[in-house]
């Protein structure tokens, strides 16, 4: 299996280009299913995530292009197996969002249910009932989730907590129910916004994405459409937390620094200098950074996929943070083992205390999900001596080109095994 080799203690400099949004771009593969045209994606990321849904749909008699240059072509003309089975299901959750297409499609739809992971218990509950509300019937079997309906009907739907699949996925059946829908309590992440935007290229009503109320007009067909994915956030985030807590100036680009608010906000808190332009983000960090307290939230508060780099970040810096986790119940993996690197934290229910320490020591530590192992990543880049990271599988899921990237930027790092 492939490690992370990395040797700590150099500032990083130059310059880095932001990927598409994995979570962006794995709904916007699944809108491929609620019509028969062609939809022609760009900056679409290399990850091992896209790989998984594009064979997943695949599977269901979608044609799926080669992926060129970032572009990716689907066809969705016929959907001949209206299914997502275990196998792909188990190793990627977002699987699910392939619920709510087929069903409005196709009128079924056999999905297997997604499982808990290691950051939490993960339920689809709101997903289902947000369905059913739609006319949806439900039963399942042996693991699997069999769902028909004849055309879903529009409806009023209150979720009980904020979800960013399960808005996704109730926006999407709703594009070609009868009648309208309202989505309340939805989810405001920007990848929902770019969502909607595709949707609406296909010829989608949907009005609102992005505020807590998203309205959803039926209509009997969408078309086909050409359509760019928005940047990683949080592939953005995880460099600048990087430079912060290793030091130097880097200049990211094909960056979207306007929805970046709760993170640069943390970022000035530490010390480091930040600029922005149109489409990209100039950082630089001379010193010790500061330590900065958290809490996550839905967008706009601060991303529960930014706060293991922080956690990292928070390892080194000058001060005492606390950080409290609200969306995921097991989120806090990776403070093991940023403890085998000698960090100090202590964690008591859903908050850590990390007392920042003047140095980290590379050691061999293990990757628990995605986001625990970037912030393994961002340790490693400081920590003296030499980290290696095991299990960085997880980190293809969702980084492209990771190790190439951070070399281009002064960072001894490599992939070995
Ligand atoms: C999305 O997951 C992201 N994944 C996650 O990113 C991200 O951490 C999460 O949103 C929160 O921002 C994708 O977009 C593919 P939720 P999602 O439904 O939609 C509970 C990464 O690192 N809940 O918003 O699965 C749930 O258990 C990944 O890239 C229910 O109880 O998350 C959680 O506590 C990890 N019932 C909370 O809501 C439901 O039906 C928020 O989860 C749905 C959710």
């Amino acid at each position: 299996m492939d490690k992370l080799l990395i040797t700590g203690g150099r500032p990083l400099a130059g310059e880095v280009r932001v990927s598409g949004a994995k979570n962006a771009a794995l709904p916007i593969m699944c809108a491929a299913l609620l019509t028969g045209k062609p939809l022609v994606l760009d900056n679409v990321p290399r990850l091992m995530d896209v790989r998984t849904m594009a064979k997943l749909l695949a599977l269901m008699g979608v044609e799926v292009g080669n992926q060129e240059n970032g572009r990716l072509q689907l066809q969705a003309a016929r959907v001949a197996n209206p299914e997502a089975g275990y196998e792909l299901v188990k190793t990627m959750r977002a699987s699910v969002l392939v619920l709510g297409p087929l069903l409005a499609r196709c009128g079924r739809a056999r999905v297997s249910l997604p499982g808990g992971c290691a950051i939490g218990a993960r339920p689809v509950d709101q997903h289902v009932k947000g369905l059913q509300a739609m006319g949806a019937e439900f039963s399942v079997v042996q693991g699997y989730m069999n769902a028909s309906a004849k055309r879903l009907r529009g409806a009023r739907i209150a979720m009980d907590m904020v979800t960013v699949t399960g808005t996704e996925n109730l926006m999407m059946a709703a594009t070609l129910a009868e009648g309208d829908t309202v989505l309340e309590n939805s989810a405001r992440e920007p990848e929902v916004v770019d969502l909607a935007n595709c949707l609406k290229a296909m010829g989608a009503r949907v009005e609102g994405a992005g505020t807590d109320v998203i309205r959803i007009e039926g209509v009997p067909s969408l078309s086909g459409a050409t359509y760019r994915v928005m940047p990683d956030r949080i592939e953005t985030g995880t460099y600048l937390a990087a430079v912060a807590a290793a030091g130097g100036k880097v200049r990211l680009t094909h960056a979207a620094p306007d929805i970046l608010g709760a993170t640069l906000e943390k970022l000035h808190e530490t010390g480091a200098r930040i600029s922005t332009g149109t489409d990209s983000i100039e950082i630089e960090m001379g010193a010790r950074p500061k330590s900065v307290s958290l809490s996550t939230a839905p967008y706009p508060g601060f991303a529960t996929d930014m706060q293991a780099q922080f956690m990292a970040l928070d390892c080194v810096a000058r001060g005492t943070a606390s950080m409290t986790e609200t969306i995921f119940e097991n989120r806090f993996m990776h403070a093991q083992e940023l403890q085998r690197l000698g960090a100090d934290i202590s964690i008591q229910g859903n908050t850590a205390v990390v007392t920042g320490v003047e140095r980290l020591q590379g050691a061999k530590v293990m990757a628990t999900d995605l986001r625990a192992s970037a912030s393994l990543v961002v340790a490693g880049l400081v920590a003296q001596g030499e980290t290696l990271i095991d299990r960085i599988y997880h980190l293809d899921r969702g980084y492209e080109a990771l190790e190439h990237k951070l070399s281009g930027l002064g960072a001894k790092i490599a992939r070995v095994r």
